[in-house]
């Protein structure tokens, strides 16, 4: 949700390096771009910003050592060239993620003062808190922390002041990373911005504030001002893992990275599986929580520990957690799943959940994210970086891991192990041309179909709605899951002649669902191990026990990404969506 971006060192070219670095944030937000170039000479704050996807953007900037830029998904005022960071008020430029809660309270104030605004957005009203602070005569340092404590909500901001060289940051609940490269510095929402140029980097946490110039970095506590120090971390993320390479769009290449990701998510020490099953253990109430796909992720978890393990889950929707926030207290295990780590409505469940004694177990894919560092267990999911908005790899890995910890709840790790790593081998042999191939294919057949239905039951039920998800993001057509055996209760009302209705799995019951439908006019599109007479298209996915939810998701998300590629969409940066959503 917004991707954020510095650079401080002795090359001029900072404005060129920013914009580079923010390309591979676009996944962050599409709407618009901006980069402040500190210009070299006359010191200026020379901004140049404008509306549209960063990557087609290919423009000259002034000379200068210090940029900042922003890529922009729109939270508060709509799409355009005025609401695009950065913002600029007397000294001031700033860049900002996140959302400033109760900026109308403050923006009322300045109005009434005469102050004018070029914008709608929340930011500007912080650049017009900290220019003011500055006007009564406090340091940028000092200005920039006074104004953290009057904003609510959560957020990160660069700031670069007129004649003060430097870049300044701070952080409250939304992600910044410093990179130190030597002699040149960088600060960013996620890694991939200046990976080409360094893996050595320090995590800021919440709470904390950094000033950057050249090679120099400090770390401030944004409460006291006191100088901190940070401990310095090589990531193991090579360039390669967050590029596209041979293949035309992240999805697909997530898609592919399957053939060993899921063999990577379950590649964990037993001692470690151990700790997580003891939390669990000590519980007497279990909550999954998660959000749009990790939430169906969780949903099929459900059954895997119901089956493996004899554990009753309660999976909900994190931001439906507040309506049962009663039954949350010491002795919770609150489980928290997430690829990026950094979702707002997740991160509000665990503060809520801890202020209450929950203990908190997280599984994510990015082990510096904040849910990772607040949780008491954490579970690296190892699928690498997904940077396509329509997860895949991560989901695929989630599922895996979540599978061999029922497994292991059930005291049986090493059977899960057995049974993910043949599924793992099983979806490698699978990932061929020639299947993709078949798949689009059948996508060909229906991508003019305004409205598709997928059922399932069992785990499969919520792979239908996953699939639901998938093909809703990325084509535009309106999908819809169903547990196969609920279609009779409504949806087949909506069932009409040429309608196509995936059916996964090839239970007897499943297959009489497809029966049920296809009396009604329905095309079938089997999504199983075994043919079936009654599919009129049949898609084959291994038969992987009690992991054909895993096996079954992959040529779905295939299925998903033709039918954006056919309709001439991007299936990369779906309108209106984010990666990595840190608002509520
Ligand atoms: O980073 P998270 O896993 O917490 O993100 C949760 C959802 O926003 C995410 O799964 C979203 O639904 C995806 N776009 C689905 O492909």
């Amino acid at each position: 949700m917004c991707g954020i971006f510095a650079v401080t060192g002795p090359e001029q070219d900072a404005g060129s390096q920013v914009l580079k670095g923010l390309k591979t944030l676009e996944y962050r937000g599409y709407d618009s771009w901006g980069v402040s170039v500190r210009e070299a000479g006359s010191n200026d704050l020379v901004v140049t910003k404008d509306i549209g996807k960063i990557s087609n953007v290919n423009v000259p900037f002034p000379k200068g050592k210090e940029a900042v830029g922003h890529t922009r998904w729109a939270t508060h005022g709509g799409v355009t060239v005025a609401n695009s960071h950065p913002h600029q008020v007397g000294d001031v430029t700033l860049v900002h993620n996140g959302i400033f809660e109760n900026y109308a309270e403050h923006k009322k104030r300045f109005l009434a003062a005469g102050s004018v605004f070029n914008s709608d957005t929340d930011t500007e009203v912080i650049g017009h808190i900290i220019s003011e602070l500055l006007n009564d005569g406090l340091s940028p340092a000092e200005a920039i922390r006074t104004a953290c404590t009057k904003i609510e909500g959560r957020f990160s901001i660069l700031v670069m002041f007129k004649d003060v060289p430097g870049i300044y940051a701070a952080r409250r609940g939304s992600p910044l990373i410093i990179g130190r490269d030597k002699d040149q510095t960088f600060i960013a929402s996620d890694i991939p911005a200046f990976l080409e140029k360094t893996r050595l980097v320090n995590y800021l946490d919440d709470d904390e504030m950094v000033f950057i110039e050249g090679g120099k970095v400090q770390f401030y506590d944004l409460d006291s001002g006191e100088e901190i120090t940070k401990r310095d971390i090589e990531v193991p993320w090579k360039l390669e893992h967050a590029e596209k390479g041979e293949y035309k769009h992240f999805m697909l290449k997530e898609i592919f990275d399957q053939k060993d990701s899921i063999a990577r998510a379950i590649n964990h020490e037993d001692d470690v599986l151990n700790k997580a099953v003891e939390l669990l253990k000590s519980s007497n109430g279990t909550y999954l929580v998660a959000c749009g796909t990790a939430h169906k992720v969780c949903l099929a978890a459900e059954y895997f520990f119901s089956q493996i393990s004899g554990r009753k889950i309660n999976v909900v929707a994190a931001s439906e957690v507040p309506y049962f926030e009663r039954f949350i207290n010491q002795r919770t295990a609150m489980v928290a799943v997430s690829q990026s780590g950094e979702t707002a409505d997740i991160l509000e469940v665990f503060e809520r959940a801890k202020a209450r004694g929950a203990k908190l177990l997280s599984l994510t894919n990015v082990e510096s994210s904040s849910v990772a560092r607040m949780s008491d267990v954490h579970l690296p999911i190892n699928a690498g970086p997904e940077k396509a908005v329509a997860s895949t790899k991560a989901t695929t890995a989630q599922m895996a891991l979540l599978l061999l910890l029922a497994h292991a709840d059930a005291g049986k790790i090493n059977q899960g192990r057995e049974l993910l790593s043949t599924t793992s081998s099983a979806i490698n042999d699978l990932l061929n041309p020639r299947y993709e191939e078949h798949i689009r294919a059948v996508a060909a057949k229906y991508v003019d179909r305004p409205n598709m239905f997928i059922i399932g039951r069992g785990p499969l039920y919520p792979i239908a709605l996953e699939a639901a998800i998938k093909i809703q993001e990325v084509s535009y057509i309106h999908a819809q899951g169903f547990a196969a055996g609920e279609i009779k209760h409504g949806p087949l009302a909506l069932i009409e002649e040429g309608v196509p209705c995936m059916v996964l799995g090839d239970e007897l019951e499943t297959i009489s669902n497809a029966i049920e439908l296809k009396t009604r006019g329905a095309k079938i599109i089997g999504v199983s191990s075994e043919n079936a007479d009654i599919f009129d298209d049949w898609i084959k996915v291994p038969d992987a026990g009690c992991a054909q939810a895993i096996a079954t998701l992959i040529p779905v998300q295939i299925f998903s990404y033709h039918l954006a590629l056919l309709r001439n969409l991007d299936p990369d940066m779906p309108r209106n969506l984010a990666k990595s959503v840190t608002v509520k």
